[in-house]
């Protein structure tokens, strides 16, 4: 079946959910989700928001710090505005109903690492399902608002796609998606702009704090496309996920709040380490604090570390983090009374789909925002708590771009586009294929394209990811599709482009540890890492 709307949204986390809510003022919009519409990143976003709005501190603070974490890669001017608009975003979500804890009738503000001041907005430690509940129920007063769950988006519709299209042409413009729904059909949605806001995309690694999700569809949907991708090799590890090794699926969250409270990182031996890697200890940024668990844990042969919480005050402790507190006693840890065991996992992709600062990709008519997106904000590595504030920023300066300027409507082009094909396509009973394929790339991610890396590493993974993503491609054009199926081609793509990527950037710097090349090198790599097609290539950042 065919579908038209005005706009388009693939995702419903913050990014999708806000621009859908903005864009319903100006026309309709159809929001597609792969599972439960609630089902995201962002309903599992821990520590909060940034916003620069305590007595002691500013916007050039704020700035200053998102600079510093970026190590030298992020545009100025992208941070410039998304901090600046912090306070007009805190004061939306509010209007919409998000609670966000008060102490004396004041906004509480957590600190996090990285942050020279306490600015973390939240809601106790469950920041982002508050948002998400918040943001749903006012879509639902929106008749413009169509959600479709159990969609799940499988191609971009751009001229490649079109009944008479060369193979080699190059796609320009996006005109919908391709979508198999429930049924089991692959629908065809048309719309004057689609916007990607199909989250991160954790799962390409074997251990990872993002939900099932987070298999990085809409960064290879748009690679495939023909889009640019940015910065893709700075993947953050969160440096502490609860240590439970017998657990399949995300790891759970211990958040970096919980040290911007006051707990201290020990090793087996008792030793608080982290004043040996920074002066700023435990809230150091992340990817120094990851970096260092690592190295405890490989020099030392062991397989966690432990956050320490006995020393804080109880009452304040099961106040501040009822979330924790609950999913830790499930386990059978007692806070504040136990240690916490713990280890880095991976959590964030600060790279994406390049977009300029209105969501802008470089194919017309396709929009990116949130985790998606590369907007220059996040450089070589993110700032905690700015990720949920960059996806909503940006989905809102979309949403007034498209006011402004919308689209002109769709004209022949849908009549142009092929019906889905999926003649000389089976059933297949190998569905060990798809669940072995995933683990392995999973591992290979995990072992050699990790927190730290080497060429000889790099070399390696990215010779085992090719081969098994000819063997996914293959299986792919003969094999009816699933979700599964889907993801795991697009977990290649994703687990391709970040190696391709870490192999181009020979330097350290931010989240790419490379052992072969220690230093960071300003003459060479202060630029944004671009692949498009087959070409990587280093782009100067903007003035
Ligand atoms: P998401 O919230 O991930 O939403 C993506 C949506 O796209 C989902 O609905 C998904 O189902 C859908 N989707 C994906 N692919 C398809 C497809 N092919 N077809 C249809 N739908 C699709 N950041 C902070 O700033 N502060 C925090 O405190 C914080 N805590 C975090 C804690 C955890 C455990 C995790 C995992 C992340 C945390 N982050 C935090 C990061 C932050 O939550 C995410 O970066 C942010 O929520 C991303 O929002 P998003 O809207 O871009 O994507
Ligand atoms: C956390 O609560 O530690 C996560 C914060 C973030 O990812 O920004």
């Amino acid at each position: 079946m065919d579908f038209y709307s005005d706009y388009l949204v693939i995702g419903s986390g913050i990014a999708g959910l806000y621009f859908a809510l903005k864009a319903s003022e100006q026309g309709s919009v159809i929001v597609l989700t792969k599972k439960q519409r609630a089902e995201s990143n962002t309903n599992y976003a821990q520590g909060g928001i940034s916003a620069a709005i305590g007595a002691d501190d500013s916007f050039e603070l704020h700035i200053e710090d998102t600079l510093r974490a970026g190590a030298g890669l992020c545009h100025r001017d992208a941070v410039e505005l998304m901090v600046r608009t912090a306070p007009h975003a805190i004061a939306e979500l509010e209007r919409l109903g998000v609670e966000f804890t008060r102490t004396n009738g004041r906004l509480d503000l957590g600190r996090e690492g990285g942050h020279s001041r306490n600015r973390i907005v939240h809601a106790q430690d469950a920041t982002g399902r508050a948002i998400e509940r918040a943001l749903l129920s006012a879509l639902a007063q929106r008749p413009s608002v169509t959600i479709c769950e159990h969609a799940i988006a499988v191609e971009l519709i751009t001229e490649h796609h079109f009944r008479t299209s060369s193979p080699h042409r190059t796609s320009s413009t996006c005109f919908g998606i391709y979508a198999l729904t429930p049924s089991g059909s692959v629908d065809r949605y048309f719309a004057r702009a689609t916007v990607l806001a199909t989250g991160g995309c954790g799962q390409v690694y074997a251990h990872t704090t993002n939900p099932t999700i987070a298999t990085g569809d809409g960064i290879a949907m748009a690679y495939r496309a023909g889009a640019a991708i940015g910065n893709m090799e700075f993947i953050q590890f969160h440096p502490t996920a609860l240590y439970e090794p017998d657990r399949q699926g995300p790891a759970f969250l211990i958040s970096e709040a919980v040290r911007g409270a006051g707990a201290i990182l020990r090793n087996s031996s008792g030793e608080r380490f982290m004043l040996r890697y920074d002066e700023r200890a435990e809230l150091a940024p992340r990817d120094i604090v990851a970096r260092a668990i690592d190295n405890e844990l490989k020099t030392r042969g062991e397989r966690c570390v432990w956050l320490d919480v006995r020393h804080l005050d109880g009452v304040r402790f099961r106040n501040q983090f009822p979330t924790i507190v609950e999913e830790c006693a499930k386990r059978g840890i007692h806070l504040p009374e136990d240690m916490i065991p713990v280890v880095p996992a991976a959590h964030y992709c600060c790279g994406g789909v390049v977009t300029d600062l209105n969501g802008k990709t470089t194919i017309e008519r396709l929009f990116a925002c949130g985790e998606v997106a590369c907007t220059g904000v996040h450089g070589a590595n993110r700032l905690a708590s700015n990720s949920l504030l960059e996806g909503i920023v940006f989905a809102e300066r979309a949403a007034t771009y498209l006011a402004l300027h919308p689209p002109p409507p769709l004209g022949k082009e849908p009549e142009l586009v092929a019906p889905w094909d999926d003649s000389g396509t089976q059933n297949t009973e190998e569905w060990v294929l798809i669940a072995h394929d995933r683990d392995e790339l999973q591992a290979i991610m995990w072992d050699y394209v990790g927190i730290v890396r080497s060429e000889l590493r790099l070399q390696r993974a990215l010779r085992r990811i090719e081969l098994l993503r000819s063997e996914i491609e293959d299986f792919y054009c003969r094999t009816k599709l699933s979700p599964a199926l889907i993801e795991l081609r697009n977990l290649a793509t994703v687990a391709w482009i970040i190696t391709r990527s870490a192999l181009h950037r020979k330097e350290s710097r931010g989240l790419h540890t490379m052992s072969d090349y220690p230093q960071s090198d300003d003459t060479q790599w202060r630029c944004d890492t671009i692949i498009c097609g087959e070409q990587v290539e280093c782009r100067p950042l903007p003035s």
